[in-house]
């Protein structure tokens, strides 16, 4: 199946590197990917491949089966206002209400809800849930994540995520502490700490590219759903 793909955010760090797989044909077993629209913000990049980058206010240039999100809180909300499509969200740093937007729009259509596109951070989630025995052993957990200096909603996404399973896991007072330097990528660590003994679980990405196929992984998982609901990350199975 060839699926049409319009990205949101497509002049951005993360839009870019989709847009980069899908310019080399990046297929997935039989499913295949055709930029057919992109929004950006500011004009910063005028097109890509010669297709032109639009603002999301412009008319669409053409139908997509799925649109791909990097962008902002604000931008995903009015993006959601304009199409009838599913659509994978990639932008974290969403409040309470933006949150209860979205799922009002996947009352029509299935979302993928997703602040890490990374099949290795799914399988990390999965991991602290299993953890709950460290808390009746008295362990205590520490929670670090690290991001570039640009990032701009802090804890990441991902943060909140792992917290909430450590909630699960029965661990309720994690400490979280957060760095903004540099260039990284996104590093999350979880410690679970006692009396002389400790456990680190830590995942690394070193290369955006990573989170760029995880969303294209997601795209054609979404775009095979019928039932319009929220979906997350961690129900694609590979
Ligand atoms: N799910 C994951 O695995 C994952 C991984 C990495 C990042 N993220 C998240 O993805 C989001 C984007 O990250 P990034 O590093 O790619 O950011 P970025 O480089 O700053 O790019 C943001 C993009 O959104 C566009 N944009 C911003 N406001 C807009 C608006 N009001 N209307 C239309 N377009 C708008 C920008 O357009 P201009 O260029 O014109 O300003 C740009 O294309 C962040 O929320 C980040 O936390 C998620």
């Amino acid at each position: 199946v060839i699926y049409k793909v319009g990205i949101l955010g497509a002049s951005g760090r993360m839009g870019q590197e989709i847009a980069a797989l899908l310019s080399n044909g990046f297929a997935l077993g039989s499913d295949s990917f055709e930029l057919c629209d992109g929004i950006t913000q500011s004009g910063r990049l005028q097109s890509i491949d010669g297709m032109p980058l639009r603002l999301i206010s412009d008319p669409p240039r053409e139908p997509v089966h799925v649109w791909i999100d990097f962008s902002r809180p604000e931008a995903t909300l009015d993006l959601l206002q304009s199409i009838s499509t599913p659509v994978v969200i990639g932008t974290t740093g969403f409040k309470e209400p933006e949150l209860e937007a979205i799922r009002a729009f996947a009352k029509t259509y299935p979302v993928l809800l997703c602040p890490n596109t990374s099949p290795g951070m799914s399988v990390m989630l999965r991991i602290v849930r299993e953890t709950a025995p460290l808390g009746r052993l008295g362990f205590a957990t520490v929670l670090h994540e690290e991001h570039h200096k640009h990032k701009q909603d802090s804890p990441s996404g991902t943060a909140k995520r792992l917290l909430s399973a450590l909630e699960e896991a029965g661990f309720d007072s994690t400490q979280v502490h957060v760095t903004r330097a540099g260039s990284t990528v996104g590093t999350h660590t979880v410690r679970w700490v006692a009396e002389g003994e400790e456990i680190l679980v830590e995942h690394r990405v070193t290369d955006r590219r990573v989170f760029a196929k995880g969303a294209l992984l997601g795209a054609s998982f979404l775009a095979k759903q019928t039932v319009p609901r929220v979906y997350r990350f961690e129900e694609i199975q590979w």
